[in-house]
């Protein structure tokens, strides 16, 4: 249990690691949660910031999901081969690591939408939401970031196409073989992920949701 909650408070700092933030206050020396639609991810970088932030925002929102789920797989695979005085003599590799990817992706999304070192504010969890799709399952990852881009491409919206790719990512988990820690983390992250939306949701029924290269 001590080690479960070492690992669930690794990936949540990690998913804390408030890059949309920094970008802002490193290069123009503002606050992003005041700009835009207020959110620290990296579609709000690009229309504060401009493309390169944008990029470097998105690429290591990416890398902190899939780090964190390579973080568990190690730490499992680690903890395995710790002997134990009282039986169960070591973890057993293969049921518990599916557990702890679970985990460590639910930890790592709340991270990044509800950094502790911006009380508890941040992105939507969509990047780092992919970066964990990826290193899970990257048939899954590959699919919903496929959808992603269609529907990027066709309504040129970056939230709608998040929440069809969440959408995308929940139909492929429960279709594809896939462990039940892993259908757990994806249908309650993809949920998560839509709710964190919800702003986004109103603007695309009213007809007011900006669409890239406009001004939120
Ligand atoms: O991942 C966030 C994106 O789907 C929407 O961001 O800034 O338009 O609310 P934003």
């Amino acid at each position: 249990w001590i080690a479960a909650a070492v690992g669930l408070a690794i990936a949540y700092l990690l998913g804390s690691i408030p890059t949309g933030y920094l970008a802002g206050k490193l290069l123009k020396g503002i606050d992003i949660r005041e700009h835009g639609s207020k959110s620290t991810g990296a579609t709000n970088v690009l229309r504060t910031l401009g493309k390169w932030p944008a990029s470097m925002v998105l690429l290591v929102d990416i890398l902190k999901g899939v780090g964190a789920i390579a973080f568990a797989r190690g730490f499992c695979l680690w903890l395995s081969t710790v002997p134990s005085a009282t039986p169960p003599a070591a973890l057993d590799l293969q049921k518990s690591e599916p557990w702890a990817v679970c985990l460590a992706g639910l930890a790592v999304l709340l991270g990044h939408s509800r950094s502790v070192w911006l009380n508890f504010t941040g992105g939507k969890s969509a990047a780092t939401g992919l970066g964990v799709l990826l290193a899970m399952s990257w048939p899954v990852g590959l699919g919903a970031a496929t959808v992603f881009g269609a529907a990027l491409a066709i309504s040129r919206i970056v939230s709608l196409s998040s929440m069809l790719a969440a959408l995308t990512a929940m139909a492929l988990v429960c279709g594809l073989e896939q462990p039940l820690p892993y259908r757990l983390l994806v249908i309650a992250g993809g949920v998560y992920v839509i709710v964190r939306h919800r702003a986004n949701f109103q603007r695309l029924l009213a007809g007011t949701e900006p669409r890239l290269g406009k001004v939120a």
